[in-house]
């Protein structure tokens, strides 16, 4: 099977219900990133950070995954799918997808402030201040904030190497080293890119469909399913 590596953003989840970052009502005009996703913010205003992430947990597990989540599953019976996404939310593996790398954490989880490798599921609870680990130290969310290392970058690079075919959603490319991941592709295999607003500067190779996720997955999957 040809192995298809997905990087996606934001935008993979935006016909779902939730905002994206950047842009006119994106989360980030709504909140000051240090405040809420940094661990400047979580030292000065622990509740704050708290607080934010209990919201988006319930918002995201209040959402459906979109029809574009549900192609990329669907693609899973030709291609060789793996997903590479800059989103907390869990939408990917509720439509069905098997291999679905997360490079900036996962609301559903916290892990230990005195020690990064444990990590433990909370599902939909809320997390509170108070609420310890096993060893006895607060949890926070488990989330990669601004400023942190990307634990998940070097496995993701290692993937998005192997690709036959590589596929761009959502993202407006402008936080690395995710948005470097483009560089890791083979050179020369098919490249495409669904977002409604294409980021500037993006090279020649990528076929651009401007479109929504939901419209725009269904394009390159007719692409797709004709390169077999
Ligand atoms: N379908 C597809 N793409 C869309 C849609 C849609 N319906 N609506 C908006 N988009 C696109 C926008 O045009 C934009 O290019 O989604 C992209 C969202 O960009 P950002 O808000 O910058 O989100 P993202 O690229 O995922 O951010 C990267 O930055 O804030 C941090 O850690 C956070 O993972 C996040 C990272």
């Amino acid at each position: 099977m040809m192995r298809l590596v997905v990087l996606t953003g934001a935008g993979m989840s935006a016909e779902s219900g939730i905002a994206t970052f950047r842009g006119s009502d994106g989360l980030w005009e709504n909140h000051r990133i240090t405040d809420v996703a940094s661990p400047e913010g979580w030292a000065k205003n622990p509740h704050l950070v708290l607080d934010f992430y209990n919201q988006r947990r319930k918002r995201i597990l209040e959402v459906a995954p979109n029809r574009g989540h549900e192609i990329l599953a669907e693609l899973e019976e030709h291609f060789d799918v793996q997903i590479i996404t800059q989103n907390i939310d869990n939408l990917h593996e509720r439509a069905g997808s098997k291999n679905v790398m997360h490079l900036h954490g996962e609301i559903t989880k916290a892990r230990s402030t005195s020690d990064s490798s444990i990590v433990i599921d909370i599902n939909g609870s809320e997390l509170n201040w108070g609420d310890n680990c096993p060893i006895g130290s607060q949890l926070r969310p488990h989330i990669v904030w601004f400023g942190e290392e990307v634990p998940m970058i070097q496995p993701a690079a290692e993937l998005c190497a192997t690709a036959d075919i590589f596929l761009i959603v959502g993202t407006s490319l402008q936080v690395y080293p995710a948005a470097g991941l483009i560089h890791s592709t083979p050179s020369g295999i098919p490249q495409y890119i669904v977002d409604p607003n294409t980021p500037a500067g993006i090279s020649g190779q990528l076929q651009v469909i401007a479109k929504g996720a939901s419209a725009g997955l269904e394009v390159v999957k007719e692409k797709l399913l004709r390169l077999l």
